[in-house]
């Protein structure tokens, strides 16, 4: 009620203002639509022409990733374990702050950090396949990825950043806290291990085709360097989607620390192995960019790779931002 009271007064105010002289320019805030949470188009708007069918398509990889494409696949076998897309890009990218793509196809070709190089739309759905699914790319002219990067790009087209929210994840706030994966079990144990189980590895469909419950570790999930595996980066995906369908962004289960200490727990590759990356290759060939939280050295600024990976982050965000750089996350 006040604001509105305020706001009423403001407008008074600015309505004589303008009575007096017209130079006076109109309010920013009157101007702007309320920012709202973006939904997804719906697949039953879809006609049942060329496009529409290849939309279609694009879903059914994402949701069926390892039936299609995974190391069985009926198409081809590029993948190199049996997770999908949507394990981790919720509700088939459509999930806000659930790693959705609703600004993803209209933010490429960007330059990324990770590869040091620009990479289009394409570029960037085989990189998944290549980390987190410790994959095979896709040939960049298949129909596989032709229909994946069409579905991405009808699932964002009516986004728009200045008048949505929504996009991919919600952060975590880091500050001052530190991970601590001892506590990170005490978590995973109450909070996790109905579904994802003791050992981590989830559970598989009766066809063996998808995972109900997919593996957190172990070499059947994903690889390390994904984005997964960096500690602030998980802990924003799991405080507002884990436990699923529980937790929600209005109610998440966890607090910003139980997040931070279940993804350090999680990723902690002293207690959890997880495939590595291809011999030879190598991240962030411009150490300006490595992300405050990426697991592995060299580094430009001092700090241990224990400290990367479960912070206290401040004093590691502070050294970029004093050299003018981004402190990446
Ligand atoms: C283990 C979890 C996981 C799996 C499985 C996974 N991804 Fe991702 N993906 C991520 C994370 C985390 C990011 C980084 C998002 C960010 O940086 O905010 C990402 C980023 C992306 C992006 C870039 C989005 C953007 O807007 O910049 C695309 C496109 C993408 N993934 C496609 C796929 C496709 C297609 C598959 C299946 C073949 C897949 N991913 C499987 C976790 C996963
Ligand atoms: C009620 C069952 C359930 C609980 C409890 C649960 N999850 Fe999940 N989790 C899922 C399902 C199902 C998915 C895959 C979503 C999909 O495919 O739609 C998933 C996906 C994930 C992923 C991304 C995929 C992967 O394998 O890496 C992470 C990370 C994750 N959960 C972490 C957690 C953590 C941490 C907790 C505890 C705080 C937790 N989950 C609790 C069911 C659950």
């Amino acid at each position: 009620m006040k604001q509105y009271f305020i706001l009423f007064i403001n407008l008074l105010f600015l309505y004589s203002c303008d009575t007096r002289s017209n130079k006076v320019p109109a309010p920013k805030v009157l101007e702007k639509p309320l920012v709202e949470i973006y939904k997804a188009p719906d697949t039953s708007d879809l006609k049942d022409d060329e496009w529409g069918r290849q939309v279609k398509y694009g879903r059914r990889l994402i949701e069926n990733t390892s039936y299609y494409i995974g190391p069985e696949g009926i198409v081809s076998k590029n993948l190199g374990n049996k997770m999908t897309c949507t394990n981790c890009h919720l509700n088939n990218g459509t999930k806000p702050f659930g790693l959705n793509f609703f600004n993803s196809h209209k933010t490429y070709p960007q330059y990324r950090a990770r590869e040091n190089a620009i990479l289009t739309m394409s570029d960037r759905v085989n990189n998944c396949i290549e980390r987190p699914h410790s994959g095979k790319p896709l040939k960049l002219d298949s129909k596989e990825m032709n229909a994946i990067v069409s579905y991405i790009k009808w699932v964002g087209e009516k986004y728009d950043p200045e008048k949505h929210q929504g996009y991919s994840l919600k952060y975590v706030d880091y500050e001052r806290l530190q991970a601590d994966p001892k506590r990170g079990e005490a978590v995973y144990l109450k909070q996790c291990k109905t579904c994802h189980q003791e050992d981590g590895q989830g559970e598989m469909n009766v066809e063996g085709t998808k995972y109900t419950y997919p593996p957190l570790w172990g070499l059947k999930s994903y690889q390390e360097g994904s984005s997964m595996h960096r500690v602030i980066k998980a802990a924003s995906f799991i405080k507002y989607n884990m436990p699923d369908k529980i937790a929600t962004l209005e109610k998440p289960v966890l607090t910003d620390q139980e997040a931070l200490d279940v993804a350090a727990f999680i990723n902690d590759g002293s207690i959890h192995p997880r495939p590595k990356a291809k011999p030879g290759h190598v991240d962030y060939a411009n150490i300006k960019t490595k992300p405050i939280d990426y697991f592995k050295a060299p580094y430009l600024d001092g700090f241990s790779e224990k400290e990367h990976m479960f912070g206290p982050w401040d004093e590691i965000e502070k050294f970029y931002t004093d050299k003018g750089l981004k402190a990446n996350k």
